[in-house]
């Protein structure tokens, strides 16, 4: 797109973290933005933050993990704007520890909302944006999407399949002569709300028998967020990178160089035919 001023964008989990960043940043370039959220408090205090800023802004309470809130938030935002032009597919939780002791709770929530988050976007949304022939969808993978860290099963593969889903819908409307335009996000380390997902996570997915935190995991965790907060990007400094990827049709955005070392050992093991290297978690490895 050439064109932001007056065009709309969707977000989902768009109250916190990146998603709130990037509506920030799309209202500065003139656009009209809806969040879809499942954080209620969250979402209200987001609203209103922008439409202090003179912000045209809808906020929608949103599942991404079920069809048919998503198709609500489609609806909401068609009624409201008319159109979309920007879709940000970027809801997100995680869970970490080794596949052993994820349980099918962890996986069912963690694909529900990262994957299946994905899937119903592209299904409420992609049809109208294809059809206007006018649009950009990014789509928020990660750089667990191109590594195999130990301790984030559930997580990269989401990402994984978030990357690949990104893939193809750049490959299929390339194909087609669409302008229709698709971006991976894949960040490295953010200071967001990430690292507390769980304040998200439903009751019928949590597992009640679940080990209580283990002295060792806890100071790990707490060393872990004090290098997120010291050293990772800030939210905004990705929400210019993702303004920047639509008006220059960019699709691959990394966020730093940090992972690259193990991206590149892993493509290469792949085409060498070696065992994978990983090792060591990627909290171990950030905090090297
Ligand atoms: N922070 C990082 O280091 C990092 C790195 C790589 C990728 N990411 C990805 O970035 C995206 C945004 O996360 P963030 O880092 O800004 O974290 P965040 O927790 O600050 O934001 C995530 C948002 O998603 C919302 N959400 C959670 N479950 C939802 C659901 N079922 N339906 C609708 N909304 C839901 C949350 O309420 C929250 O507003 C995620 O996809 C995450 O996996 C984050």
């Amino acid at each position: 797109m050439d064109e932001l001023q007056g065009r709309v964008a969707v977000i989902t989990g768009g109250a916190s973290g990146m998603g709130l960043a990037f509506a920030h940043r799309f209202a500065a370039a003139g656009m009209k933005v809806v969040l879809g959220d499942i954080e209620a408090l969250a979402l209200d205090v987001a609203v209103e933050e922008l439409r202090g800023d003179d912000v045209e802004v809808l906020g929608v309470r949103c599942d991404v993990s079920d069809a048919a809130s998503v198709h609500d938030l489609a609806n909401a935002a068609i009624e409201s704007f008319g159109a979309v032009h920007v879709l940000c597919l970027n809801a997100g939780v995680a869970t970490s520890g080794p596949l052993q002791e994820q349980t099918l709770s962890d996986w069912q929530w963690v694909l529900g909302v990262n994957l299946m988050g994905i899937v119903h976007g592209l299904d409420a949304f992609l049809p109208g944006i294809v059809n206007q022939d006018e649009g950009h969808v990014v789509i928020t993978a990660s750089v667990a999407g191109h590594t195999a860290y130990p301790g984030l099963g559930p997580y990269s593969a989401s990402k994984h399949a978030a990357v690949v889903i990104a893939e193809t819908l750049h490959n299929e409307l390339s194909a087609s002569g669409s302008r229709v335009r698709a971006t991976a996000l894949c960040p490295g380390f953010v200071d967001t709300g990430i690292f507390e997902s769980e304040r998200n996570r439903p009751e019928h997915l949590t597992d009640a028998l679940a080990e209580p935190e283990s002295d060792e995991d806890r100071e790990l965790r707490t060393a872990f967020l004090e290098m997120i907060a010291n050293e990772a990007r800030k939210p905004a400094e990705v929400a210019d990178l993702v303004h920047d990827a639509i008006l220059n049709e960019t699709f691959w955005v990394f966020t730093d160089e940090q992972h690259a070392p193990n991206i590149t050992n892993r493509h290469a093991a792949i085409v060498e035919r070696r065992n994978p290297a990983e090792g060591q978690t990627i909290a171990e490895d950030a905090l090297d």
